[in-house]
């Protein structure tokens, strides 16, 4: 078998792969790379219990030994200095079986470990500090054999924080009549179907596998906008089983939990939180919960948001609703992430209110009246994982309060992983932002990690990651996006972590050691971000998507004009939130003073946040020369030509890597260079009407390269308004009837080589098909079916979220040829056309 998979990998042939091993696919290593390392052979567990995370690791290593070296190393009894083995305990275990610790293992903290690789006679050290340490130990020596780094090296490492939970948005009614995981884009739960929880859990060990080895230590399966009824007993039994098929890989498991529940389900007449008869309720059925689920991590809470219930409805504080839990929980040794995310509707018209106040408002005066195991759990930046934000304010207004930073793995309105988005520089900005608390250098990192100023600490913090993936085979969806799941629990042990490194190490693991691989996806991923960023919101405007609906494609007016508070205030003169102390809402007076300083002034707020913390007239010179309007326009631009290199990068790793996963990563590069022209266009036209300047390259509304597809000459096809307008070229679409239909024209352009653009909508209740002809000549056909190949946000009219945009590369045409499109309607899908672009080499119209 084994000269059968090196034999193939040294033809450099690729098997299909689905995603579903991540990066724990212990991929055979080419024989010339694999022959340097003498592997071990015995493989000795020091105190294994049965489904214990030291036995995970026992089958771990003889399945990566075994997958990236050939060796097939085995579990067996050994002494302590066994040649060629490697030895896998706690710290507890290896000084009953082996006697001192290694010096270096001493200092291990709760969930560190020991690993040495440079024993005598080809032995490996792993030693947790407990078993869990122990598990990440293993994967972490795993790791570098996989990588083909068999560097002779010795250290201990600690986490840099407790808390590094996963959350995850599912509901009990997944697979059910309607909804499955919010703001998840890779399918149904992996917990739930039809209100209950799920019972085949092999699905669950494997995604508690990847977990353990980026080292999360705890998972809260249901969504934060709670259903009661999980605290059924039906449900808490067979949630005890998710959790121990958790455990076997030492994650643990929490729940977020319905504040109402004592009445909703309880049979109380109140949710008091002082109230006693509310109290012991709690208190019983956290007593339940233990005794099904002993190592139970804790409970997870919003509260009075979002029409969620919570304290305040009885006018008791935050504080007391958290306490009350934490009471319940503390005799168990369990903690409380207790939500910041707490804001009301405000009023449009009143230009002092704002959202990003919120959780200073609510929270700042609560410091001090926490119980120790509260953990405040904080959303990034102010309002709500936008394209850019500062650092949430609150983390440098709670000095005794413990907490932990929130950040959101599933990509919400990141482009909902049909669009890359490599999630780590964005982190890592937050991370790295120095609050300057107490006039001394306290970055949010440290200030996770328990810092305060004045070498004051508290107890805990950590990271929450809100992933939510499905049961996709590739997790996310999208085969890239795994990088973001990787990356968060690398940096929930390391803040200090490089995005670059990173990466490496994941693209390594994922897609092998070829270096052209491991340099396209890193351009591409370090690229993401700013593509993004200049294609949806600029200058610390936020996402301008569609606020109010699926936050998926372009729809900036949606949000002004209501109560949720994620304005930008444009109008014709100006654009942005003036946060200012002098003249708006006293946001950036949020932050210590030396930073309450920068943004308070327009002269030192970083430009790429200029326009959440001022209101500035369009005409406002930025540093460049440029005014806001024509960098938004420029912006817009560069955003979707970076997003057009990304197919071509990727179409560099052909064969490279195996077939299955590059077809799938196309289609979504594709796909994401047509919608990126989408938003260009959209946002572009959005603002030139509004402020009626135009762009000084003139390419706003003058498509040239266009032939709109109501202009063309019709049959079976009719005009079709598009809402928003302009989600449309022009404003109007055509759609075709029951027998489907064509539009066709004469080409005006000279004969030459073009690549061809046809401007379409996806919609989803249907799967039409469009053929595009040139003369006689068919050059393409493809079907309206992103609903079924990427699980993003759908919809049914022509919108930002439906407009697409299908590209034909270097076709020959000559002047005064017919190009037709052939449109054939499915279901509601009347093959909606919005326009044919010719464009010349090096135009992206
Ligand atoms: C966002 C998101 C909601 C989610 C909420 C939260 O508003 O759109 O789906 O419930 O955040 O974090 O609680």
């Amino acid at each position: 078998m084994r000269s059968v998979f090196l034999v193939a990998a040294s033809l450099g042939l690729t098997a299909a792969e689905d995603g579903l091993a991540g990066w724990l696919r212990y991929a055979p290593l080419d024989e010339s790379i694999a022959s340097e390392y003498s592997a071990p052979t015995t493989i000795i567990l020091l105190n294994a219990t049965e489904n214990s995370p030291i036995a995970s690791a026992g089958a771990e290593l003889e399945a990566g030994l075994s997958g990236v070296l050939g060796v097939e190393a085995k579990v067996a009894e050994g002494a302590c200095d066994t040649a060629s083995s490697v030895i896998v305990g706690t710290v507890g275990s290896y000084q009953e079986a082996c006697g001192d610790l290694p010096e270096g293992a001493a200092e291990l903290g709760e969930d560190g470990f020991w690993l040495s690789t440079e024993g005598e006679d080809d032995t490996v050290q792993i030693i947790g500090q407990n078993e869990r340490g122990a598990i990440y130990g293993t994967f972490e020596y795993l790791s570098m054999i996989a990588q083909g780094n068999f560097t002779k090296l010795s250290y201990a490492t600690n986490p840099a924080v407790s808390v590094r939970w996963i959350n995850h948005w599912d509901n009990l009614n997944a697979g059910g009549s309607h909804g499955s995981v919010e703001r998840g884009y890779a399918g149904p739960s992996l917990f739930f179907s039809n209100n209950a929880v799920v019972s085949d859990t092999s699905r669950i060990k494997q995604y508690a596998r990847l977990l353990s080895s980026i080292r999360i230590n705890a998972i809260v399966i249901n969504n934060v906008n709670a259903d009661a009824n999980i605290l059924n007993d039906r449900n808490l039994d067979a949630i005890a089983k998710i959790a121990d098929a958790f455990r076997t890989y030492g994650v643990r498991l929490g729940l977020s939990l319905n504040f109402a529940s004592p009445q909703s389900v309880g049979g109380l007449s109140t949710f008091d939180p002082l109230d006693q008869s509310v109290i012991s309720w709690w208190t019983r059925k956290t007593e339940d919960i233990y005794k099904r689920i002993p190592d139970f991590a804790g409970y997870l809470v919003k509260a009075n948001s979002e029409g969620q219930p919570g304290p305040i409805t009885y006018r008791r504080t935050l504080a007391d609703g958290a306490n009350m839990f934490a009471r319940a929980l503390k005799p168990f040794g369990g903690i409380i992430l207790f939500r910041a995310f707490v804001y009301n509707q405000l009023e449009y018209s009143n230009r002092k209110a704002d959202r990003a106040n919120a959780a200073v408002e609510f929270f700042k005066e609560l410091d001090g009246k926490f119980e120790e195991n509260v953990v405040v759990q904080i959303k990034y930046g102010p309002i709500d994982f936008q394209v850019r934000e500062p650092a949430s304010p609150l983390f440098a207004n709670l000095p005794t309060t413990s907490m932990a930073i929130e950040l959101q793995i599933t990509q919400e309105y990141l482009g909902q992983q049909a669009h890359l988005f490599y999630l780590a520089p964005l982190w890592k900005e937050i991370l790295d932002f120095d609050m300057r608390w107490g006039g001394e250098e306290l970055r949010v990192s440290d200030i996770l990690t328990g810092k305060r100023p004045g070498g004051k600490t508290v107890a805990r913090g950590g990271f929450a990651g809100v992933s939510n993936v499905g049961m996709e085979k590739s997790w996310l969806g999208s085969h890239l996006a795994m990088s973001n799941l990787y990356t968060y629990g690398r940096l929930a042990w390391n803040p200090w972590d490089d995005s670059v490194d990173m990466l490496h190490d994941w693209t390594r693991l994922t897609f092998g050691l070829d270096d052209e691989v491991r340099d396209v996806i890193t351009q591409m991923s370090m690229e993401s971000w700013p593509a993004y960023e200049n294609y949806t919101g600029n200058l610390g405007v936020q996402t301008l998507t569609d606020i109010t609906g699926n936050h998926y494609g372009p729809n900036p007016a949606s949000q002004d004009g209501n109560g949720w508070g994620q304005w930008t205030r444009a109008d014709r003169n100006g654009i942005g939130m003036d946060r200012t102390v002098a003249t708006g809402t006293g946001n950036a007076g949020q932050y210590p003073p030396e930073v309450a300083a920068r943004y308070e002034d327009v002269e030192t707020t970083p430009e790429n946040l200029i326009l959440w913390f001022h209101h500035l007239p369009w005409t406002h010179k930025l540093s460049t020369g440029k005014t806001i309007i024509q960098h938004f326009y420029d912006a817009h631009y560069a955003g979707a030509e970076t997003a057009q290199t990304f197919p071509l990068l990727w179409q560099k790793l052909e064969g490279k890597i195996d077939d299955e996963r590059y077809e799938a990563q196309l289609y979504r590069l594709e796909y994401q260079a047509g919608h990126s022209v989408v938003w260009r266009d959209f946002i572009c036209r959005f603002y030139n009407r509004m402020t009626g300047i135009a762009d000084e390259l003139d390419r706003v509304n003058n498509h040239v390269w266009r032939i709109e597809a109501e202009k063309m000459t019709l049959s079976g096809y009719s005009r079709a308004n598009a809402n928003p307008s302009e989600a449309a070229s022009g404003g109007t679409a055509v759609t075709a009837g029951g027998g489907g239909g064509t539009a066709s024209a004469e080409i005006p352009f000279d004969s030459g080589v073009y690549d061809i653009a046809v401007g379409y909508f996806d919609v989803s209740n249907g799967k039409a098909k469009w053929t595009l002809s040139i003369g006689d000549e068919v050059i393409g056909e493809w079907q309206g079916d992103v609903e079924s190949r990427i699980s993003k946000a759908t919809s049914n009219g022509l919108d930002g979220h439906s407009a697409a945009r299908k590209l034909f590369r270097g076709v020959t045409v000559e002047k005064g040829q017919t190009v037709k499109v052939t449109g054939s309607p499915n279901g509601g899908e009347g093959a909606p056309l919005d326009y044919v672009s010719f464009q010349p080499e090096g135009i992206l119209d």
